[in-house]
Formats: structure tokens, sequence, C-alpha cells
């Protein structure tokens, strides 16, 4: 089966290519659905990543991010991530990327133009409209920093549960989609919406690449039951 996708990447004009936690778990980035570990092993993210949890309790849910933020930190790109960006390089235009993912690994691995569904971890913003006391350089320290005028606080520039998609993004997702001749669906389980929808409007063939069964394999023409880091430097050699 390796050897019909890798026939399949040679022929593509235009790849897509969507990837999710399981793209960073051998960088040691825990995806959503593993057990976390350590202090917020009791904490379930669909519990915190929300605007409501942050409104009710705004140093717990920073205090998590910035938990998250440190161990980002620390890991490096894996081979998956630099494959994507050594294929980009080699053939410009080719191939488009489309993460869920708001670790910043395969923008650190070289990739160009990524498109960021769900942001990134790495940024701030106002929770609320800022006016024009608020100044985010001038932002008083705290868990999380605000405002001294008006109080308004930093949130970390992720898209939670219930939020809009990033409107430019999600649309050349979409156009990227509808336009490609194949789709390696990398490291998602398939469950968080519009980003799984867009593997079910791929114009061409889709692939996934998961070690465990996922939501989408019942609209892919190939299921490669693996890992990211060990697959994608496989598929994409010249
Ligand atoms: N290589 C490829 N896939 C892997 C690997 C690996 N080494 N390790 C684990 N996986 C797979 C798992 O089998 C699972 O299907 O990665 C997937 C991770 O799924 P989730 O944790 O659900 O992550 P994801 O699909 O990215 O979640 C989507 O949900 O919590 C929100 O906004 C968050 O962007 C996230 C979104």
């Amino acid at each position: 089966m390796n050897e019909q996708v890798r026939a399949w990447v040679r022929a593509a004009r235009h790849i897509v290519v969507l990837t999710g936690a399981g793209m960073s778990a051998e960088s040691g980035v825990p995806t959503f659905r593993d057990a976390q570990t350590g202090l917020w092993a009791q904490f379930d993210p669909q519990q915190l990543a929300t605007e409501e949890a942050f409104r009710a309790n705004p140093s717990r849910v920073w205090d998590w991010y910035a938990f998250r933020r440190e161990m980002i930190i620390k890991v490096e790109p894996n081979a998956g991530h630099r494959a994507l960006a050594a294929f980009a390089r080699r053939h410009p235009g080719r191939l488009t990327l489309i993460t869920q993912n708001v670790d910043g690994l395969h923008q650190r691995a070289g990739s160009p133009g990524v498109l960021a569904l769900h942001g990134n971890i790495f940024e701030d913003k106002w929770l609320d409209t800022p006016k024009s006391c608020c100044n985010a350089h001038a932002a008083v320290a705290g868990s999380p920093p605000y405002c001294d005028r008006c109080g308004n606080m930093l949130r970390p520039n992720v898209v939670w549960f219930g939020e809009m998609l990033p409107v430019e993004i999600l649309a050349a997702a979409e156009d990227a989609a509808r336009a490609c001749d194949l789709m390696l669906v990398v490291g998602t389980s398939g469950v968080v919406y519009p980003a799984a929808g867009l593997a079910r409007t791929a114009a061409g063939k889709v692939v996934i690449i998961n070690p465990e069964p996922t939501d989408l394999d019942d609209t892919a023409d190939a299921v490669l039951p693996g890992k990211a880091a060990e697959l994608l430097p496989q598929l994409l050699e010249d």
C-alpha cells in the first residue's frame, strides 16, 4: 500500500496535508485525547479550552496554557515535520499544509505558509475587544496579564471549543481541499469540525496516516496504520 501511495504522491500536482495532535506525538507533545500527565491529568481539555471556563476561572485556564507552553518550548520538530518542510522546499507551490496544532512545530521545521486553523499557543490576544488603553506590551504581569486601566485580560490566541475558526485561514484551507489531487490526513482523530470536514470535501484521493482507527477512515482511499514520523519521510522522498 505504501508503494501505491508513493505513486499518488509523485503524480499529484497539488497535495494537501491535514495534521492533528498525533503529528507531534513523536516530538513528545501529548495528544488531546491521551491521558495527560501530572498535575493536569484530572482536567479534561474540553472543560478548560472554552471562553466560559476562562471567564469562570481565568488563572486556572491561563496556568494550564502556561504549562503547555513550557512543555512545547522544550520539544523539537520530528522527522515527519522535517519531511513535510523539505518536500515543500523541493516542490514550491505543490503542497498546502493545514494544521489543527497550535504548537508551531511545522513552522519551526521550516514549512512555509502553514494554515494554522486553531491558532498559535505562543501568541496572546485580548479577551474582550481592546479599548485604546489596552496595550499588550504594558499589560500587568499576572495569571493572566491584564490592562491596568480597564481590567481586560490577555488570553492565548487559540480557537476554543465553540469559537469560530479564523475566517480567511479556513477559507484558504477549504479552497485547497477542493482543488487537491491528494490529501494526507495525519495524526488526527477526525472528531473535531470543521477541520475534519476538510477531508470529506477533498477533491482528490484521501490517505489516512494514523496508528489507530479514525472517524475519517470511511472517507479514505487508503489507510496507512503507522506513525507520522516514520511514514511521512518514506512517502515524501523523491
Ligand atoms: N502518528 C500519527 N498519528 C498518531 C500518532 C503518531 N505517532 N500518535 C497518535 N496519533 C493519533 C491518534 O491515534 C489520534 O487519532 O493522533 C490522533 C490524535 O487525536 P486527538 O488527540 O483527538 O487530536 P486532534 O485530532 O488533533 O484534535 C483536534 O481537538 O482538542 C481539540 O483543538 C484541539 O486541535 C485539536 C482538535
